[in-house]
């Protein structure tokens, strides 16, 4: 089997972490790891299959002779790091918001939109962790019924923001335990037993850029005629991202019928028995694969409305796994590791 040379730049964040994870876990075939974060990280340990790897630095000429590149270091680290990647041979695939919307870049989600990826030019852009879970969910209903507009509410981790703001939480959890005053830094408001209707900066529109980041990015990866309105809330969560999800179709639907759709989606799981207390949480889907959907009903006050509630892993489909799953796609539609 060919194996290739992976370097995962942002190697000792949140996100970082769940790649090298993620790639043992799944068995992808790695000849070497090379996990690369700033300088100040240089030198550090991560682990990888149960060894200690030494972090490099990320920075021009530490792509030579790397085949694949995950990046998950930041916007601005991907702006200027990922074509240097590009230009010396590795394919980038992308987790930050930096080249999402270019024309030229494709926004894959494997069980969406696999085809895209066949018209990359060496950085492939992986979608925002609220968008992945949402699109793998309504994939099959806009299939079958084609959907016309989706309202969504969602509930995010802190993980979603990155290890400071994991350590944030942590760190008022403690200070509220002490009695002490709460401290915040990472987050404009309190998060500890708090709801901020704010993820990332307002827009002259009254949306913040993570709301129109699900406006956009939807219509990228699944149809440029779908409507989103989206409201973005940050919750006092680490991990795992959940999102009531309202659907209007165009083609009226039986609910047998999109339950049973939904239950052989790939990528899915169906929670959905609230008489017994079946139902998805954060908790159901921490560390795993699958994007869960539970609470389905009709929206009675629409012609073809569906109401459903959708939680993922933010770390894993919503960044490292659905990264991975990229490559994995990359392979198998014959993409080689450069001669040496
Ligand atoms: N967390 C999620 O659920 C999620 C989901 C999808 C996408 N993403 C995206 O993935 C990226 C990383 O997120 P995260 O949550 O893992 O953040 P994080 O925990 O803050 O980790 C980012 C890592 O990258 C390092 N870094 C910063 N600038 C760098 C540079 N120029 N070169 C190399 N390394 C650099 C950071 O070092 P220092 O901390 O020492 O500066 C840190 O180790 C972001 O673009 C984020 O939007 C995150």
């Amino acid at each position: 089997m060919k194996k290739f040379r992976v370097a995962v730049v942002g190697a000792m964040g949140a996100v970082g972490r769940e790649m090298l994870k993620t790639l043992e876990q799944r068995g992808f075939p790695v000849s070497e790891i090379r996990p690369l974060d700033i300088e100040a990280n240089a030198g550090k340990k991560v682990l990888y299959k149960g060894q200690e790897v030494t972090v490099g630095v990320a920075a021009k000429g530490a792509f030579t002779d790397v085949d694949i590149a995950l990046f998950s270091a930041g916007a601005d680290a991907s702006l200027v790091l990922a074509p240097i990647a590009a230009s010396e041979g590795a394919v980038v695939i992308d987790n930050s918001s930096q080249w999402r919307m270019d024309p030229a870049v494709p926004l894959v989600v494997p069980e969406v939109n696999p085809d895209a990826l066949d018209s990359h030019h060496g950085i492939i852009a992986n979608p925002n962790c609220s968008i992945i879970q949402m699109v793998v969910a309504v994939k099959p209903i806009h299939d079958a019924y084609k959907i016309k507009r989706i309202v969504v509410a969602t509930y995010q981790a802190v993980s979603g923001t990155g290890g400071a703001a994991m350590a944030e939480l942590t760190a008022q959890a403690g200070q509220f335990v002490r009695g002490e005053k709460i401290i915040s830094k990472v987050y404009p408001r309190q998060i500890l037993f708090n709801a901020l209707p704010h993820i990332d900066v307002f827009l002259d529109n009254g949306y913040t850029k993570e709301e129109m980041k699900m406006v956009n990015e939807t219509k990228k990866i699944l149809d440029p005629a779908i409507s989103v309105s989206p409201t973005a809330v940050r919750i006092a969560v680490f991990r795992g991202h959940s999102e009531a999800v309202n659907i209007e179709t165009e083609q009226p639907f039986n609910l047998a019928d999109v339950r049973k759709l939904l239950e052989k989606a790939p990528g899915v799981e169906v929670m959905d028995d609230p008489a017994n207390l079946v139902y998805p949480t954060t908790l159901d889907a921490d560390g795993k694969d699958a994007v869960y959907v539970g609470r389905l009903r009709k929206d009675p006050t629409v012609p073809n409305g569906l109401n459903m509630w959708v939680v993922g892993d933010n770390l894993r489909k919503g960044a490292a796994l659905n990264a991975v799953q990229i490559a994995e796609v990359l392979v198998a539609k014959g993409f080689k590791p450069k001669a040496r």
